[in-house]
């Protein structure tokens, strides 16, 4: 596999390929890419066209998106990925979620008056975790990739050099976080040059998020943990109250884990395990549905809507109670999904009436806020392999702090943690003990990247930013396809609703459902709240032969591009 001369090829790159539309779904025959960015997925695509693998080019569109997208494309923070391999017909996942540093404790964002510090819990260094990113790619190259690894941060370490044009959705994400992010010097000095927000049309150049990302290029995963980077993560944190220590990154490691893996009608649904509750709750609620007759409803009939919503509410209430680190916590998978289980749960559904969340407790014998923003992308390559990869800093722009002289943004993931029992988080997710600060531990997550197989042949591969959101997005977007036989773009951007037991309301996207479907929501029993349009799924379908692979972007946020060849 070849790369021409970096500026060339960025250039090259840029004027080959466009994003599909949304009113004409394409078909391609050798590979897709589906991401956030347009940059990005052509980057991925290009990697495609080279003869890398899906992959190589997830690796090299998720190192661009730290550059062109880094809202939530990153190096500084974690994320999960599903791996296809069209030779061993196997699904595979890497678990690449941050973890606490060994200097964490239970009550370190607790104020003297036992209060949560929420500044403290997702502003500045101190609210970060021990990154992942970078060794979760680079071990997922080591294992399934063909390509060169410098080749596939070349392309990122270019455009992070000579910059790229910034557009809508980065710059209204900047104008949105102003405040907080030049609360911190290196942020303000890269983003908000002589004291004003990088505007649409603008070249955005970060030449130390390039430094950062040669170190990466040259040495691999060794040059992001070991020497010099790290050496300033722990520097910066050392002066600024942050916990992440150099041992802290030496130590790291990701995981490979089994999947959770559930049948739903034909299909067998794969998707992020433990520390990520995304498979075990679209689990619970898919399970929960299989009984009933979906067919005869549509997606925004009440009926149906109001089954989910049950379905959702005894799903959420479980992940508050028993869900954490399986490194930690006891690993109650199985017994979760086990069908006896499922079914107690769903005879508990009253058919017509809303349960409330104060009766609907956890139901085995024995909350945190987390934020929307992460980013999923999926690829897939003439071979028939497949990645689906969530990976975030958890707020938009993480921690709002760069590392000094090497222009990433830290997460902010330890809000995801249960930091104080029953108190909900960013996300309004209330969590027990089993999600309780501890070091070492990984925060529990919602990224829920999926891949679905149909008779043992890939059948679907999606994914999505949205929080505690992300797993109903994802649930319905399968049924949307699969049940009310939509296409796959109609799938993605059909109007969604969401329920997570606590707070018991039922949230509708704003202007997805009439006046009629709202009233009967409220008659069966219904706090109905609209609310602005959420998530972002990112999917690709393929066709029943195998040899067609259709992509779809969420066009909710605005910059999403679906692209193959
Ligand atoms: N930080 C969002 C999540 O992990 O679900």
């Amino acid at each position: 596999m070849r790369f021409l001369a970096a500026g060339c090829a960025i250039i090259l790159i840029l004027g080959l390929a466009s994003c599909d539309t949304l009113s004409s779904e394409k078909i391609y025959r050798n590979g897709v890419v589906v991401c956030s960015d347009k940059t990005a997925a052509d980057i991925g695509l290009q990697v495609l066209k080279d003869g890398g693998n899906a992959i190589d080019a997830a690796c090299a569109t998720a190192f661009a998106l730290a550059v062109t997208f880094p809202q939530a494309g990153n190096i500084g923070g974690g994320g999960f990925a599903l791996v296809y391999l069209a030779d061993s017909q196997q699904v595979y996942y890497i678990d690449f979620r941050e973890t606490a540093p060994a200097a964490a404790s239970a009550r370190i964002y607790l104020d003297d008056q036992d209060e949560i510090d929420r500044d403290r819990a997702l502003n500045g260094p101190q609210a970060a975790g021990t990154p992942g990113t970078v060794a979760g790619l680079s071990d997922l190259h080591l294992r399934f990739g063909s390509a060169e690894w410098s080749e596939l941060i070349h392309p990122a370490r270019s455009l992070a050099d000579t910059g790229f044009i910034v557009g809508q959705s980065l710059s209204e994400a900047l104008l949105e976080e102003e405040e907080t992010l030049r609360r911190f010097e290196a942020t303000e000095k890269i983003f908000f040059p002589g004291g004003k927000s990088i505007e649409p049309g603008q070249r955005l150049t970060q030449p130390d998020l390039a430094l950062a990302l040669s170190f990466i290029e040259m040495k691999g995963r060794d040059g992001f943990y070991l020497g010099e980077t790290a050496d300033a993560i722990a520097e910066y944190c050392a002066e600024n109250g942050g916990l992440i220590t150099t041992e802290d990154l030496q130590n790291y490691t990701t995981a490979w884990r089994q999947p959770v893996k559930f049948r739903f009608r034909q299909l067998d649904i794969y998707a992020a395990s433990l520390p990520s509750s995304g498979g075990i709750v679209m689990g619970q609620i898919l399970k929960m549905l299989n009984e009933y007759e979906l067919e005869k409803y549509t997606a925004d009939a009440p009926e149906y809507m109001h089954l989910f919503a049950e379905a959702s509410r005894r799903a959420y209430a479980d992940r508050a109670e028993y869900l954490g680190d399986p490194d930690f916590t006891p690993n109650l998978t199985d017994q979760l999904l086990d069908d006896h289980y499922i079914a107690s749960r769903r005879q508990s559904i009253d058919p017509t009436h809303a349960s409330s969340s104060t009766e609907i407790l956890p139901g085995m014998p024995g909350g945190s806020h987390e934020s929307d923003q992460t980013t999923h992308l999926v690829v897939a390559d003439a071979d028939g392999n497949v990645v689906s990869l969530t990976y975030t800093v958890n707020s938009w722009f993480g921690c709002k702090a760069v590392v000094p002289e090497f222009g990433f943004f830290l997460n902010n993931e330890m809000d995801d943690f249960a930091i104080q029992p029953n108190v909900p988080n960013a996300f309004g997710l209330t969590g027990s003990d089993a999600n309780r600060i501890e070091p070492g531990k990984r925060m529990l997550s919602s990224m829920t990247p999926t891949i679905v197989l149909k008779s043992g042949k890939p059948y679907m591969a999606l994914g999505s930013p949205g929080g505690s959101k992300i797993i109903t997005a994802v649930a319905q977007t399968i049924i949307n396809y699969d049940i009310f036989k939509m296409n796959l773009t109609e799938s993605v951007t059909s109007p969604r609703f969401h329920h997570q037991w606590l707070p018991d309301k039922l949230y509708l996207e704003q202007g997805g459902y009439d006046v009629v479907t709202i009233q009967k929501l409220i008659g069966m029993g219904y706090e109905v709240i609209e609310r602005t349009p959420y998530a972002e799924v990112m999917a690709l379908v393929f066709s029943d032969d195998g040899l067609f692979i259709t992509p779809a972007a969420d066009p909710r946020r605005g910059g999403g591009c679906a692209t193959g060849y």
